[in-house]
């Protein structure tokens, strides 16, 4: 049986109120707006931080969602979709609740890392409910799909997100695998965007992260004929990032994530802001801002501690001492 169908550990207790900041706190952010204010999105970026450090170990994960599983391991965040006897196929409920308890772990300083699966040892997830597709008109899914995309919530979640593909990556279940930042597959798992079979297109990213990741061949080839391609085919092409054995996934996707959950948050945070700024400005743009993204790690206590320990030829002490004072 799957593990992760029946958590370790009780589903989390519900968020406590967010504290409001101090005086201490509020004339910290005065002092960061003072500083910087050009340009804009600049600004916004450390404001972020300063955001998550006032709530500070206040998150939790409300246990209320019925279809998907939210389990904590230490420093990292589980959240299994769960519809096993629909091969986790994707309702506007399981949307829903995918994007609220992404919204919980957003400002949880606890988690560092989230991973993605799915339910049962057959699917990760098979797409989006197709039974939910029969009587919608264009303007009713062109609603559907606007109003607040899970696929873009993974994609602008400023903590690495990882996939643990289990079994069919489908349609929707292949784009938000797509949306996360690293994909890790069972030698089970397989991958396809079948939507061209149903008379329609990919509309979760496909055609836009798909491309992206494995070029306009492949995934014109994926697209147009619909048809599913395995494991290790799907690493051939760089669609995943490992394919492991089955019975390995957990143990494998826990150590990567458990890795990366080592490491400063806000550098973590800042890298997934610049890489994917790769796909989304020219090279100038990418390089100006990757310089930007650059000095701002320079305001954190983990950059101080990181570069005085390789000095002092020792390791660094415990990540995430978020920054309280600019750089003077
Ligand atoms: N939407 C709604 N229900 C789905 C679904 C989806 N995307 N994928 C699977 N299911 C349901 C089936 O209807 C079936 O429900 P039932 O038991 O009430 O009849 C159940 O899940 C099991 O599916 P089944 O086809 O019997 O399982 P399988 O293991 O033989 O095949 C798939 C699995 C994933 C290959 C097959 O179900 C499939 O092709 N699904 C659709 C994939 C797709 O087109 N996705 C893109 C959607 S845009």
């Amino acid at each position: 049986m799957n593990k992760l169908r029946r958590p370790a550990t009780p589903l989390l207790p519900r968020r406590k109120p967010t504290p409001k900041p101090n005086a201490a706190q509020a004339a910290t952010s005065a002092q960061i707006e003072l500083k910087l204010t050009s340009p804009s999105w600049f600004s916004g970026t450390l404001q972020l931080i300063y955001a998550a450090n006032t709530k500070k170990g206040a998150g939790k994960v409300s246990s209320s969602y019925e279809t998907i599983l939210v389990e904590r391991r230490n420093r990292v965040a589980v959240i299994t979709i769960n519809r096993p006897e629909k091969r986790n196929a994707m309702n506007i409920q399981t949307r829903t609740e995918g994007a609220a308890v992404l919204d919980e772990l957003r400002t949880d300083d606890s988690v560092r890392v989230v991973i993605i699966t799915g339910a049962g040892d057959k699917a990760f997830i098979a797409g989006a409910d197709i039974g939910e597709f029969a009587d919608r008109t264009a303007l009713t899914q062109r609603e559907v799909m606007l109003e607040g995309s899970l696929f873009n919530a993974i994609d602008s979640f400023p903590k690495p997100v990882i996939a643990m593909v289990n079994g069919y990556c489908l349609g929707g279940g292949c784009e938000l695998a797509l949306a996360c930042d690293l994909r890790v597959a069972s030698e089970r798992a397989s991958f396809g965007q079948p939507e061209i079979n149903l008379g329609i297109i990919p509309g979760g990213g496909g055609t836009q992260r798909l491309t992206r990741l494995v070029g306009e061949g492949k995934a014109m080839e994926m697209i147009l004929t619909g048809e599913i391609i395995d494991a290790h085919s799907a690493f051939s092409i760089g669609l995943v990032n490992q394919v492991v054995p089955p019975d390995q996934l957990e143990t494998k996707t826990m150590e990567i994530a458990n890795r990366i959950a080592e490491k400063s948050p806000i550098a973590l945070r800042l890298a997934k802001e610049a890489i994917k700024l790769a796909s989304r400005s020219n090279l100038d743009e990418g390089l100006r801002r990757e310089v930007d993204l650059f000095a701002l790690c320079f305001s954190s206590e983990d950059k101080n501690e990181g570069v005085k320990a390789f000095l002092e030829k020792r390791k660094p002490g415990a990540r995430g001492i978020f920054a309280r004072k600019l750089p003077g």
